[in-house]
């Protein structure tokens, strides 16, 4: 931030009532946001009519209400209340972080921006919009992450050897996402968390770890905000993260699509993918904590499979037919349990799929990316150790996803594709030290299931004609176990898979 920003930013006129602690300001923005935000693509509510908001906390990191044509910034944390919450959705609502540009007349390039006008309140007669959209306000929001220290309800942390230069052109990434993510001149990408949840968010938690560790596969946080109060946990809440921008890379689900469509090999890229997956679970297991999985746990991971299972079959019912087939596999995880076996678990990537790797032009190194987990559990569960396996398998079903998608998806030469695919993936994941997934069959056919069953029902309420793809694994797994893992070619997705995200 320049000088003039940053001292705006921090300046408080003894006669101005602080914007934040204004009575109205929620109410004011109300009729603006219960518009915009359940258009946002990061709004996870869709479906159910937003009733209200309430807000939880509000920053102003540039001054709103000031006479000059200069744009405010104000950080806002609120509760959306829905109708008909389903179960997952925390008491009172789901909480969103927004952020946002005002201005008395913003210029003509921020008009895609606008949230609207409020009629009343201390923002009245200004323009509200969407601060991500524009470059400045970006710019600010760096500078802040490049000077530690804490402002109204956020606190903002720097890595104490990250160097971030100022003044580095900021834009949004194109890419739909969960998300909001920022590119700073190609330097840079900060991640503003949109749905929070009280907490330390593993796409901090889990990169700062490995780099603890000295594990390069995963881009190692440089800088960070959270609340500045603690959480009834007592940690501090995540809001975003910056890390080290990887340029000219490619995501996996891109490169495993062009391959696809030229009808090329992929084996020497799932290889060094499973490499990379190892090296990464292997980190994790010596930096963060580990457990054993006894029959009690398994148990229980086994039961939460079968219900959703049960709850799935009865939402889409063309998944009935294949329900009992189906639950023999989480019975032989439980088994596994009932024989006076264990089984190690770890921190895991959690949401595993070709959309969350990058692979670096020059080298074709592979890396990681986004550590949230899958983002419909609660941070709680997603913090859990859990078997390394389950990101393996969740790796296999995104193969299956790319082969089953394009023009000549699910052909038999790509369903070949995807069964060399998965073998090369599993083959480089146990060269690089991770135990070879094929001798966990049981907990692979397990954790594939509730990742295939998890699909049906993502397809089936929001891509209907991707529900087919899911469905074949369905098949495949009610099928038989016995070739649960590098059989007819399932591998995870999200890329384009459930969830459609990156
Ligand atoms: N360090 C990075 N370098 C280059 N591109 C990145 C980096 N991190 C994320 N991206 C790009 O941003 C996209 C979204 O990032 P991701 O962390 O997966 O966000 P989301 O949680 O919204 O899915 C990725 O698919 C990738 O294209
Ligand atoms: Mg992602």
């Amino acid at each position: 931030m320049s000088d003039t920003a940053s001292t705006r930013a921090t300046r408080n006129t003894p006669d101005r009532r602080p914007l934040v602690s204004a009575p109205d300001l929620l109410s004011s923005l109300v009729p603006l946001l219960a518009d915009w935000v359940p258009r946002q693509r990061w709004f996870a509510g869709k479906g159910r009519l937003v009733t209200g908001f309430s807000l939880l906390s509000a920053t102003e990191l540039l001054p709103c209400t000031g006479d000059g044509t200069a744009p405010g910034l104000l950080q806002l944390l609120v509760r959306a209340q829905q109708s008909a919450p389903p179960s997952r959705t925390p008491a009172g609502g789901d909480r969103y972080q927004l952020l946002l540009g005002v201005h008395p007349a913003p210029p003509p390039q921020l008009a895609p921006a606008v949230i609207g006008r409020p009629g009343g309140g201390p923002l009245r007669g200004r323009t509200v919009y969407d601060a991500l959209l524009d470059s400045r306000l970006c710019g600010l929001l760096l500078e802040r992450l490049r000077v530690p220290g804490r402002l109204g309800a956020l606190r903002f942390c720097r890595e104490p050897d990250a160097v971030i230069p100022s003044g580095l052109p900021g834009r949004p990434i194109a890419v739909e996402q969960s998300n909001s993510s920022i590119v700073y001149g190609d330097s840079f990408i900060l991640k503003v968390f949109r749905r929070i949840e009280p907490g330390i968010n593993p796409d901090l938690e889990l990169p700062r770890a490995l780099a603890d560790a000295k594990c390069a596969r995963v881009p190692a946080p440089a800088a960070w905000f959270e609340s500045a109060a603690p959480d009834e946990g007592g940690e501090p809440t995540t809001l975003g993260v910056l890390q080290p921008f990887l340029p000219g890379s490619a995501d996996g689900w891109q490169l495993a699509l062009n391959a696809l469509a030229v009808r090329a090999d992929f084996t020497g890229s799932a290889r060094a993918l499973g490499h990379a997956t190892a090296e990464v679970h292997t980190a994790l297991a010596q930096t963060l904590p580990t457990t054993e999985l006894r029959r009690p746990q398994l148990e229980v991971i086994a039961a939460q499979m079968t219900e959703r299972l049960t709850a799935t079959a009865r939402a889409v019912p063309v998944l009935q037919p294949y329900r009992a087939r189906l639950r023999t596999a989480f019975d032989a995880l439980a088994a596994i349990g009932h024989d006076g076996r264990s089984w190690a678990a770890q921190r895991i990537h959690g949401d595993l799929h070709l959309g969350q790797t990058l692979r670096s032009a020059d080298e074709g190194r592979w890396s990681l990316i986004d550590f949230e987990g899958e983002p419909a559990r609660p941070l709680a569960e997603r913090r859990r150790p859990q078997p390394a396996v389950r990101d393996v398998a969740a790796m296999l079903r995104s193969f299956d996803y790319a082969a089953r998608s394009g023009p000549a998806g699910g052909d038999p030469w790509s369903l070949e594709w995807a069964r060399r695919t998965r073998d090369a993936y599993c083959l480089g994941y146990a060269e690089a030290g991770g135990l070879d997934p094929r001798s966990a069959p049981e907990l692979m056919r397990a954790y594939e299931t509730d990742k295939a069953v998890y699909e049906v029902l993502y397809e089936a309420r929001h891509r209907p004609d991707w529900l087919a793809v899911p469905m074949a694994a369905i098949r495949r797994l009610a099928a038989g176990g016995e070739r649960a893992v590098g059989s007819d070619g399932a591998g995870p997705s999200r890329a384009a898979g459930p969830d459609g995200r990156g």
